[in-house]
């Protein structure tokens, strides 16, 4: 999924023969999941028809300080609702008004109202664009923290051909999309997921599992990729999905896939969270044909101990920040301090199946955080989205 997904987005239109591009660019974005608005300076409207782009962003166009409701407030009311701004095509005219703060038309009052990161994409013939008073205003409003997209080079409208026109929609969008990724909290970290239950296998058609649906593992991974991390998500077989996120996804099936799965992504791992429901034993031989009904009342399978997970994580540890879960049904603080310290945990999630809101297959969880310190935190019930959410700020703080 992209960073732009749900973020609101006010697109910004000055008078130049590149806002016929708008009408791509509010294309691409929604394309990505942002909700677009778009507001432009008068003169605009000789290049793109507000009627376009209220119709490709689905959201009513204004150029006007006066909205629609008649009052003089609407510049203040999109500068409040947009979490960037997107000046596209930014004339030399409206690049030097935002920088001296003239304020007389409806995207420039917009502008020196915006609390949120600006952006803007100069478009200009190539001397326009080349001009020192060009050059000074570029800079002045990077110093007042607003983020230049670059002009492009080719063929301008002029028939000239250098450096001036807009960056291309797509190129505007991609620009967007790494700075925005550079300014999330876990940018550059990778983080290691682990998910689902394992299935053992006892011949080619049964298995040993459990009823672990994944959802809290694949909330998890969803949460740290929103927050910008590289994420790895090792699952077993589950019928969750991280559709649309830009996660990678290793799908194991046993607990010993699992382990040489976690293993070979573990060394760069910034934080790894082993939140699967690994089966504890498996049977000691997997039969090559189906097990037939015999006349003996009882089949005893004999098992073996599979490897512990997380507890070999822990043994090699370095730098990683590794956090384990406890689902227990009695005794929960006291089992869960235990394995906290034998398995060399930075912390680790205890949730009860005394509580009705956590356990397999829901879609809630309520959770206690103890730490290696031994401090507790505890977390009312809430969605395994919401849940997750709590658990990556607790990273966070650690990291
Ligand atoms: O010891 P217990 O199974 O209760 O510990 C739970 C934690 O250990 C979970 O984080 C689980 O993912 C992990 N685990 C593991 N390998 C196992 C069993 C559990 O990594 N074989």
């Amino acid at each position: 999924m992209s960073v732009l997904h749900s973020k609101k987005i006010l697109l910004a239109v000055s008078a130049g023969i590149a806002a016929y591009k708008a009408a791509f660019l509010v294309r691409g974005l929604i394309k990505k999941g942002a909700e677009v608005k778009v507001i432009m300076t008068p003169e605009a409207q000789n290049f793109v028809t507000p009627l376009t782009l209220s119709t490709l962003s689905k959201n009513p166009v204004e150029w006007e300080f006066f909205g629609d409701k008649g009052d003089w407030n609407n510049h203040v009311e999109y500068a409040l609702w947009a979490d960037y701004m997107l000046v596209a095509p930014c004339t030399a005219n409206t690049l030097s008004h935002m920088a001296d703060g003239t304020c007389d038309n409806l995207v420039l009052a917009t502008y020196l109202s915006a609390k949120c990161p600006v952006y803007f994409a100069p478009a200009m013939d190539l001397d326009m664009y080349k001009h020192p008073s060009t050059l000074e205003n570029i800079s002045k409003l990077e110093s007042f923290g607003n983020i230049c997209i670059p002009a492009e080079a080719g063929e301008l409208a002029s028939g000239l051909v250098g450096e001036g026109r807009m960056a291309e929609p797509e190129n505007i969008i991609d620009f967007l999309e790494r700075t925005i990724a550079a300014t999330l909290p876990l940018y550059g970290k990778k983080v290691v997921v682990s998910a689902g239950p394992t299935y053992e296998n006892l011949d080619p058609v049964r298995f040993i599992g459990n009823y672990s649906s994944g959802k809290m593992g694949f909330e998890i991974a969803k949460a740290a990729a929103d927050l910008g991390a590289k994420v790895t998500l090792v699952s077993g077989p589950s019928h969750e999905s991280v559709m649309g996120y830009p996660i990678e996804r290793i799908d194991v099936v046993s607990a010993r896939d699992m382990y040489n799965a976690m293993h070979a992504n573990f060394a760069d791992a910034n934080v790894v969270v082993m939140s699967a429901a690994v089966a504890d034993y498996r049977p000691k031989e997997t039969a090559e044909q189906k097990i037939k009904k015999e006349n003996d009342d009882n089949l005893i399978i004999e098992l073996v101990k599979n490897p512990d997970i997380l507890k070999s994580l822990g043994e090699i540890k370095t730098h990683q920040l590794l956090v384990g879960f406890a689902l227990e049904t009695n005794n929960e603080e006291e089992y869960a301090k235990k394995k906290l310290a034998k398995k060399n945990l930075d912390f680790i999630v205890l949730n009860s199946m005394q509580d009705k809101e956590a356990g397999f297959q829901k879609n809630t969880n309520k959770i206690t955080i103890i730490d290696k310190d031994l401090s507790m935190q505890q977390f009312e019930a809430k969605s395994k989205a919401d849940v997750a959410k709590d658990i990556l700020n607790v990273i966070l703080n650690k990291l």
